[in-house]
């Protein structure tokens, strides 16, 4: 049967749109919601305009509270039915609690070659480091951030005279190849890693 999955962002979207767009034809999931902990989200009028239902919640009058803020978005997600939740660009931490009612079920992408360099400021780091590559990753949510069992990675090449945002560039480029090659896998029940060579 066709999944039903549930897109989150924080800004721009264009990984979920990466993943809208490719959920066509004979691909085995459709997005059922596109959520956003910010209601300005640009991705919310994107992902509109390509007919995915919205919704946000705007996390800030919540403060420290995420159980608070979840509560208030589960209604949204419940009335989605979302079989998968992919995270993308999703800038909040996820409670132990929201991670267990959707265990096994939440994809994350990263933009590092994980266990390398989770949180922020990925770029920097790896460019601080002098590495000669880096990437992304899409991995199993778990209660750990940016941790869980790793569905794909994508490798980019360092180039001389790169910043931190150079860097990014090219690799959401590979975000955007990858993350759809994960979903298309993972939505048929297949959880072997897909590796992009750079
Ligand atoms: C992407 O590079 C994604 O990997 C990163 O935010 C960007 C969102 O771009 N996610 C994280 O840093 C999560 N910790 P997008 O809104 O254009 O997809």
């Amino acid at each position: 049967m066709t999944k039903r999955v549930a897109i989150f962002i924080s800004g721009g979207g264009s990984n979920m749109l990466a993943l809208v767009r490719s959920m066509t034809g004979g691909h085995p999931a459709r997005p059922c919601l596109v959520f956003s902990n910010d209601p300005g989200a640009a991705g919310l009028a994107r992902a509109a305009a390509l007919g995915v239902p919205v919704a946000a919640v705007d996390h800030r009058p919540f403060g420290r509270d995420r159980a608070g803020f979840e509560a208030a978005l589960l209604p949204h997600l419940e009335a989605a039915r979302p079989d998968i939740i992919a995270l993308a660009g999703f800038m909040r931490v996820l409670t132990a609690g929201f991670v267990a009612r959707y265990e096994g079920r939440i994809l994350n992408i990263h933009p590092s070659l994980l266990p390398k360099y989770p949180g922020l400021d990925t770029h920097a780091r790896a460019l601080a480091a002098g590495d000669a590559e880096a990437g992304c990753t899409v991995h199993v949510v778990t209660e750990k951030l940016d941790d869980g069992p790793v569905l794909g990675q994508a490798r980019v090449p360092v180039l001389p005279g790169d910043t931190p945002d150079r860097l990014a560039a090219r690799v959401l480029e590979a975000e955007h190849r990858l993350y759809p090659a994960v979903l298309r896998r993972f939505a048929a029940g297949d959880r072997r890693p897909v590796l992009l060579p750079g």
